[in-house]
């Protein structure tokens, strides 16, 4: 039993799940409800974004007992229906934030997926062809998203929920050929101006699992195949704790 000195939150990103995943699932979540006071699902929920792979995640998390707080990956976009998928989810209770922030046992979250252009100095600029602006402008509104949804929370705890990586830290594994492709330091810049307890992403399968910001916060990379892959004997999810917000006692 947990005593509310502390929130356990269960963070997991990439489920893809599909049809074929009908059944599945359910183990894990149940596995997650047990460990943990909340659930944290960072994008790429469905694998294609269908209507028919959004339905089947919601059966599955018909069985889950805590809050669900997620954000959609680029998966969730791959056959343009992602508010349909959000509006199928947001039925089976799940609390998708796109720039939006939620409150959840006193802790703070501000989700947004987030956007590719690369890292530090090698981050793609506002330059030259009208393609490459928008691309870069795409990353850019992801953060303003970011930073909204941070303002809004005056908790003392909070935590920050991406689908892409806000720093080059958590990505390292993947081919470094792939590295633009799967996050921006555009992301972290909120994070240094509205500081989080630490960070949870996806996106970046065969990444690193955590990392810092340059303000020193801790960001876990959850995606699913990345934790099978280093914890094979362990559900995979991340567990992370919070201490809970104190109690004002009465007449306080
Ligand atoms: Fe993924
Ligand atoms: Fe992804």
């Amino acid at each position: 039993m947990n005593d509310r000195k502390e929130v356990r939150f269960a963070a997991v990103g990439d489920l893809h799940c599909n049809e074929a995943s009908a059944g599945t699932l359910r183990g894990f979540f149940a596995q997650a409800c047990e460990a943990a006071d909340a659930l944290l699902l960072c994008g790429d929920l469905t694998d294609y974004g269908t209507p028919k792979e959004a339905k089947v995640l919601a059966d599955e998390l018909s069985i889950v007992s805590v809050p669900v707080i997620a954000v959609l990956g680029n998966h969730d976009y791959e056959c343009n229906v992602a508010d349909e998928v959000r509006r199928t989810l947001q039925g089976a209770g799940v609390q998708v934030l796109d720039g939006e922030a939620v409150e959840v046992h006193g802790i703070g979250i501000a989700g947004a997926k987030g956007f590719a252009g690369g890292f530090g100095r090698a981050s793609l600029g506002s330059w030259g062809e009208g393609a490459i602006k928008q691309f870069v402008n795409e990353a850019v509104q992801e953060a303003f998203k970011l930073e909204s949804a941070l303002a809004k929370l005056r908790t003392p705890h909070r935590i920050a929920l991406l689908h892409y990586a806000p720093i080059a830290g958590t990505v390292q594994g993947e081919p470094p050929e792939i590295y633009a492709f799967l996050g921006s330091s555009r992301l972290e810049d909120p994070l240094l101006r509205y500081p989080v307890d630490m960070v949870v992403h996806g996106h970046a399968h065969r990444g690193a699992l955590q990392g810092r910001t340059m303000g020193g916060t801790p960001v876990y990379n959850v995606a699913k195949p990345l934790l099978q892959r280093t914890f094979p004997d362990q559900p995979p999810f991340r567990l992370l704790r919070l201490p809970a917000q104190a109690q004002i006692a009465p007449g306080a």
